[in-house]
């Protein structure tokens, strides 16, 4: 958005950068979802996420000085005017929040993702986790520099991605135990422990609708203010946490499962019955559903699905039954997905 160009300053192909931030961030897969917000982006419930790892962006801010704002987006070597708008309304939220060094300058932010666009795979998380691990390298001295703040800075672009920045696990919002943070995600080691088999944890994810969604998760979370089922939704979510949390410390397969499934029910439960509502399922989410289900009780192997607010399945299971649960997808699920992406649990955020 090259705002300024009419008031005669230096169009920004001309502007030489005096600074230059790299960072990258992986998407993340929630077990326990978020859905339905208040306020600036605060959770009505908990939520909990596998970091990933393959589907990540990676984000370069190009710094000079200037006395106004202004804003260039490149996606992929393209440039991208409605990026730069949402990334102008961002900056202004931060500037409403005290860091006023963004009410000024002039900013290339030059930015990839490892994972195809139509994806369906929330790229918004990953990329304003990276721009957010960069402004906070930016902004603040070494002692203030936390995965918290740069968390925190996450969410105020998007909700789900202040959960990116964690090793592994991460927990946005309080849970019945008083434990995390409305304002910015925890990683979970810091609240419980993890059993290691989900430190390698797989998901594979099965693209079934490449097409942009036909309701935004932001018009998802806002149906959930006058939803009839909203009160027993957040009492679900909290429930479902703490039996997840008792799984995910020993190990219990089972009750994962169980639960797992059942929130990514639950969210499109919740999309079926707002006003007015509608169907993010394709009938293809549905025979994968159905084939994952009947394969795990014949098979006896741990593998379970979940769902974004989408028609693509991600497939979790431990990494020991990569090699079965690979050919099961080629063999029996072909028909119903377009192609697939092999990402597993990773490590967070950097500055490059
Ligand atoms: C279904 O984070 O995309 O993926 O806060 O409006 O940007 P905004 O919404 P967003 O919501 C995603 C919700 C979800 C579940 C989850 O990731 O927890």
């Amino acid at each position: 958005m090259e705002s300024n160009l009419s008031q005669g300053l230096l169009p920004l192909d001309q502007v030489v950068y005096k600074q230059r931030i790299s960072a990258q961030c992986p998407s993340n897969i929630a077990l326990i979802k978020y859905w339905g917000k208040y306020d600036d982006q605060l959770p009505l419930n908990p939520s909990l996420s596998f970091t990933l790892d393959k589907a990540r962006t990676e984000s370069v801010l190009q710094i000079s000085e200037s006395e106004t704002r202004k804003i260039k987006v490149t996606l992929n070597g393209e440039l991208k005017v409605d990026f730069a708008e949402k990334i102008d309304k961002y900056f202004t939220k931060l500037v409403s929040y005290g860091i006023t060094a963004l009410s000024r300058g002039t900013y290339h932010l030059l930015t990839k993702n490892t994972f195809p666009h139509s994806s369906g795979i929330a790229s918004s998380a990953s990329g304003f986790g990276a721009l957010a691990e960069i402004l906070v390298y930016w902004l603040y001295d070494s002692e203030h520099q936390t995965q918290e703040l740069v968390s925190q800075l996450a969410r105020l672009g998007s909700g789900s991605a202040s959960r990116s920045m964690f090793a592994h696990l991460s927990q946005w919002g309080i849970d019945q135990n008083k434990k995390g943070n409305q304002q910015f995600a925890v990683a979970y080691k810091t609240l419980a422990e993890i059993h290691p088999m989900f430190t390698t944890y797989q998901d594979t994810i099965l693209i079934v609708e490449e097409n942009k969604k036909a309701v935004s998760s932001s018009q998802g979370h806002q149906l959930m203010n006058l939803h009839d089922y909203g009160k027993q939704r957040i009492e679900r979510a909290n429930r479902n946490l703490l039996q997840l949390n008792q799984s995910i410390q020993l190990g219990d397969l089972t009750e994962f499962i169980e639960i797992v499934e059942s929130e990514a029910l639950d969210l499109h439960a919740m999309m079926m019955t707002s006003h007015p509502n509608y169907i993010l399922m394709e009938p293809q989410t549905l025979s994968i559903i159905k084939a994952v289900r009947e394969y795990r009780n014949q098979m006896n192997i741990p593998l379970c699905f979940t769902l974004d607010a989408g028609a693509n399945v991600h497939l979790l299971y431990p990494v020991k039954h990569c090699e079965e649960v690979l050919f099961f997808i080629e063999r029996e699920l072909k028909p119903f997905y377009s192609y697939y992406i092999c990402d597993n649990v990773g490590l967070g955020s950097s500055v490059l």
